[in-house]
């Protein structure tokens, strides 16, 4: 469980929203730099994911060490979170019939050297670090990481 402020998540549940079908994601710095937004995007569209939420920002160190704080004890924390703060990212909400699960099957294992071939980290990851994107673990860090980035009038 992220250490995110009760409130957004309060004010996301509030909104009454079925989170169940939705997740999280970030398209990385590396993925951003390496102009991968438009393939990574169309593969994940054809997939059937809806996309709900999107947009390109850049996180601060405050928003990375906070979005991360379940990594605070690993020892890349630090390089974690100057590598997410070092461009631009895509972050976007995404809904689909088992979306949390599904996506993570899209994208592949964290370390692109295990992943599966065909997968978005096989095809556009560099390493276990800059690993192009991120995708939820469960349904309730979707819907905390999705109140971190997005307030309700963001999403469609
Ligand atoms: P993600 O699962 O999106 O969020 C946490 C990130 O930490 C993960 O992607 C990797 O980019 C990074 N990470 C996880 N394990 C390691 C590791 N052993 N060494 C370096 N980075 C890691």
């Amino acid at each position: 469980m992220h250490g995110f402020s009760k409130n957004c998540l309060e004010e996301y549940q509030d909104q009454n929203i079925m989170t169940t079908n939705r997740t999280f994601t970030m398209l990385k710095p590396d993925a951003v730099k390496k102009a991968y937004i438009g393939p990574i995007l169309e593969q994940i569209t054809a997939s059937g994911f809806r996309i709900v939420a999107m947009k390109l920002t850049q996180l601060t160190t405050a928003d990375a060490q906070e979005f991360y704080a379940i990594h605070k004890e690993r020892p890349f924390y630090n390089d974690l979170v100057s590598y997410m703060t070092s461009g631009p990212i895509v972050a976007a909400i995404l809904e689909k019939e088992n979306a949390v699960e599904d996506f993570r099957t899209l994208i592949g294992a964290t370390n692109p050297e295990d992943a599966a071939e065909g997968t978005i980290r096989k095809k556009f990851a560099a390493s276990i670090s800059e690993n192009a994107v991120h995708g939820s673990d469960s349904n309730e860090n979707a819907a905390i990481e999705s109140a971190f980035h997005f307030s309700g009038r963001e999403q469609f």
